[in-house]
C-alpha cells in the first residue's frame, strides 16, 4: 500500500534531500514549501529524478496554509504515514561560530525563531494527528539539533559549550520537550515521535564550515522516518545513538 510522507521546508537543504531519499525508498512525498511556486518547482525536480512527489504550499507560520494543507492531504491520500517537521531558521547570527547572543538578541528574533522552530511544528502536528492516526505505523520526526541539549550546554568540555545562540538553541530545547510530551501522549498508539540531530551539515543554515554532506546529514532523519515497530519513541538521536537532552 502507498506510503505517504510530508516534509516541511522541502525546497532545499536537508528537507529536499530527505524527500529525495524517502522517495527513492518508495514513499510518495509531499514537499511543502513556503510558496506554491517553490513547492511546484521542488516536486518537478524530484519527479525528474524518478520520485513520486506532490508539491503543496506551506508557510509553517500561516494558519490558513496549515488548514489548506491538511484538507488537501485528506482529499488526496486520506492518511499520512510520516511527518518530518524540518523547516527551521537560525537567526541569532550567521553560521555556528563561538559566541553568545544572550545579551543582544532582540525580542523580535526570539519570537520569530520560536514561531518557526517551535510553535509551528506543534500546530502542524496537532492538525495532522487525525491523518497520522489512520496510518498503521505513523512516524513523526522533529528535526532538532544538538544545540538544544541543556546537558551539553552546561558541560564546559562539550564541543558546543561556546556556541550560545539563545534564540536558536532554546527553540530546539523546547522542540525536544514537545517530542517527549508527544511520544508520551501517543504511547498507546503505533505512532512514534522522535527528535533528530542531523549533524553539522553544509547547508545554507549550517554554513560553509560544516563538515558533513547533505546526503549524510539526512541519514538520522530518514532512519527515524522509517523505523520499524521495535524502534524508539521519545528519543533524541544522531546516527543511531541517543544524545543527552
Ligand atoms: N544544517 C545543519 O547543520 C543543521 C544542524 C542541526 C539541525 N538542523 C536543522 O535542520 C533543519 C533544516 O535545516 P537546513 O540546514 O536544511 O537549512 P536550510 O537549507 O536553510 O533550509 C531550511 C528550510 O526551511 C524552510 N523554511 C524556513 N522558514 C520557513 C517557513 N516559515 N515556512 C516554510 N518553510 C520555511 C526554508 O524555506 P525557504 O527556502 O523558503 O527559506 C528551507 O526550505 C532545520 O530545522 C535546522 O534547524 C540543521
Amino acid at each position: 500500500m502507498e506510503k505517504v510522507a510530508l516534509i516541511t521546508g522541502a525546497s532545499k537543504g536537508l528537507g529536499f534531500e530527505t524527500a529525495y531519499q524517502l522517495g527513492v525508498k518508495g514513499y510518495t512525498v509531499i514537499v511543502a514549501a513556503r510558496t506554491q511556486q517553490k513547492s511546484n518547482e521542488t516536486a518537478e525536480k524530484l519527479k525528474s529524478k524518478g520520485v513520486h512527489a506532490v508539491g503543496m504550499q506551506l508557510d509553517v507560520v500561516n494558519d490558513n496554509d496549515v488548514d489548506s494543507l491538511s484538507k488537501s492531504i485528506n482529499e488526496h491520500f486520506d492518511k499520512l504515514d510520516v511527518l518530518v517537521n524540518n523547516a527551521g531558521v537560525q537567526l541569532d547570527f550567521p553560521g555556528f561560530m563561538p559566541g553568545n547572543s544572550t545579551e543582544t538578541v532582540s525580542m523580535d528574533i526570539l519570537k520569530q525563531t520560536f514561531e518557526i522552530n517551535y510553535f509551528a511544528p506543534i500546530a502542524l502536528t496537532q492538525k495532522l494527528l487525525p491523518l497520522l492516526k489512520k496510518s498503521t505505523a505513523g512516524r513523526i520526526v522533529n528535526v532538532s539539533s544538538i544545540m538544544g541539549s541543556l546537558a551539553l550546554h552546561a558541560d564546559l568540555n562539550s564541543p558546543i559549550y561556546g556556541i550560545k545562540l539563545l534564540a536558536y538553541n532554546s527553540s530546539k530545547t523546547a522542540l525536544n520537550q514537545f517530542t517527549l510530551h508527544l511520544a508520551e501522549a501517543l504511547k498507546d498508539s503505533p505512532i512514534k515521535a522522535n527528535s533528530a540531530h542531523p549533524g553539522w551539515v553544509k547547508t545554507d543554515l549550517g554554513g560553509e564550515y560544516a563538515p558533513m554532506s547533505i546526503e549524510d546529514g539526512v541519514k538520522t532523519i530518514v532512519d527515524l522516518s522509517t523505523l520499524d515497530e521495535n524502534g524508539p519513541t521519545g528519543a533524541f538521536i544522531h546516527l543511531g545513538e541517543s544524545l543527552p537532552w
